[in-house]
């Protein structure tokens, strides 16, 4: 697995995620999407979008504000239950949470070495004197205060006036705006049971302890589905919310390996009982091995009728759902696969990275799924001389860029310009030579095709320029390119 410090520093270098408010000294874990990184970014937004709300007959999208009534925090369990323990170092004053110590590294000065400093994996004692970590583990000199709960929603305030009365909260994930419009969903779109709402947008969260670079930050995306189940009901013989979940479990994993993530990259962790939320019947995460080792990628809850009876109690209306049937209301219970954006980014980022050796040198190359590729094509002018080259190459990106990402890159000798697209994932480029254009000079036609360069198996094919846009739209839309080379060799 490649390191999380490489894939930092190609992500800066090569323009998909820099430092927020760098030349600032930066903001403690904010970052900022580059060109490169807001293309894969939409990409993957638009292939989840696509995949689990256009594409499915039982779901419906929804954009809801971030900044919501108080109430809802309140009636969600946010401003009670969001919390996480703290605790500070009296000496160097770093912060943590109480509850991840035991999975954090500790520097000990050895009584037994002459006070040497040593960094003790975590949860291990001190293999010289066999003392285990009571005191700071970043200074090693600081006793820590004891726990105290932290919320972890940013407060605001609506309006000028800064009284309690007009406090708020950006919101610290995107469900409760999905609870809240259950209602005008149900009504307005006319659904039945089951039925799911999607929404992709913005989530805050004060983090005691951000880090491991877009893993975990304060201000973060998420895509987030509620589906809603009528808990009356048995499918194939089971209640529906556990049919559901277990189906919504499946497809979830199916979606990361359909863009490319290796099934081996990939785990469900069951929680158990300590782990699992008060309002849960059960949850199932889904893993990503990440540089940092296997952490949650996305959950999948049941939520159970919680939340509906929560907004309905504290707000006074009505939150349920007439069953014909059997002719009685009823509060669905909730099935929600929740993924980071960020997260799925990161994983799709650190699964595409390879490093291969051809002719003796080091090929860096981002095996990104063609669909999310940031760029799709590259065309290229093997000769900037030739201002007929040049021309025809711009001509041939303006076409493409009518229906996908392509870019034109002349700054370097051709060789240069493939390793480029390699190490930021670009599926295929196309090289316009003196043959495309011909030579009137050596009295040589134009035979008004161009190479296509495969990323991945380096290979090259011919193809006229008028059929280039069907090539590389059949080859984005997923037919093989031996098929295609065959078929090339044919024409
Ligand atoms: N509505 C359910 C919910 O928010 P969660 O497990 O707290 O559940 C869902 O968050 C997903 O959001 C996580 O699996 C993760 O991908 C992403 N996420 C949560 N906190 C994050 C953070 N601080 N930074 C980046 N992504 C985060």
């Amino acid at each position: 697995m490649v390191a999380m410090e490489t894939l930092v520093s190609l992500c800066k270098r090569r323009g998909f995620v820099f430092q927020s408010s760098e030349i600032y000294g930066g903001t403690g874990s904010c970052w900022d999407y580059g060109p490169l990184g807001v293309e894969l970014k939409n990409k993957i937004k638009r292939a989840w979008w696509r995949d689990f709300v256009q594409r499915r007959p039982d779901m419906v999208g929804l954009d809801a504000s971030i900044l919501m009534h108080s109430m809802v925090w309140k009636a969600s369990g946010h401003v009670d239950h969001f919390t996480d323990p703290m605790v500070d170092c009296r000496e160097c004053r770093h912060r943590f949470r109480a509850d991840q110590l035991a999975e954090t590294p500790w520097v000990h000065y050895c009584p037994a070495t002459k006070g040497n400093k040593f960094t003790i994996p975590p949860g291990e004692a001190c293999t010289h004197c066999g003392a285990s970590r009571t005191l700071c583990p970043d200074c090693g000199k600081g006793e820590l205060t004891p726990p105290r709960q932290f919320n972890l929603m940013f407060k605001t305030f609506m309006g000028p006036v800064e009284e309690d009365a007009s406090v708020t909260y950006l919101r610290p994930e995107t469900a409760q705006g999905i609870f809240v419009n259950f209602d005008n969903v149900l009504q307005s779109m006319r659904r039945k049971l089951p039925f799911g709402i999607g929404q992709i947008g913005k989530a805050f969260r004060n983090e005691i302890t951000p880090g491991n670079f877009i893993f975990r930050t304060r201000e973060f995306e998420q895509m987030e589905i509620e589906y809603f189940v009528n808990p009356h009901e048995t499918v194939e013989g089971r209640p529906a919310d556990e049919y559901w979940h277990d189906r919504w479990i499946e497809d979830s994993l199916a979606w990361f390996r359909r863009y490319g993530i290796q099934p081996d990259n990939l785990r469900l962790h069951e929680h158990d009982r300590d782990e699992l939320a008060h309002y849960a019947k059960r949850t199932a995460d889904v893993q990503y091995r990440f540089p940092i080792g296997w952490s949650e990628l996305m959950g999948i809850a049941n939520r159970t009728d919680f939340d509906l009876k929560q907004h309905a109690k504290w707000s006074g209306k009505a939150l349920t759902y007439f069953d014909d049937e059997r002719k009685e209301h009823v509060v669905p219970y909730v099935i929600e696969p929740s993924a980071g954006v960020d997260r799925a980014l990161l994983a799709f980022l650190a699964d595409a990275y390879r490093e291969e050796e051809v002719r003796g040198e080091k090929r860096v190359v981002l095996r990104f799924h063609p669909e999310l590729a940031p760029v799709s094509v590259a065309v290229l002018p093997l000769l900037k001389k030739r201002d007929d080259i040049v021309r025809t190459a711009h001509a041939i990106r303006d076409g493409l860029s009518r229906d996908l990402t392509a870019v034109y890159d002349d700054t370097a000798a051709i060789g240069r310009l493939y390793r480029r697209q390699d190490e930021v994932g670009t599926p295929y480029c196309v090289t316009v030579d003196v043959q495309t254009v011909g030579d009137t000079d050596k009295g040589e036609a134009a035979d008004g095709k161009v190479t296509i360069r495969d990323r991945d198996s380096m290979e090259q094919i011919r193809v006229e320029v008028s059929r280039l846009g069907q090539v590389i739209g059949d080859l984005l839309g997923g037919t093989a390119w031996a098929e295609v080379a065959a078929a090339a060799g044919r024409s």
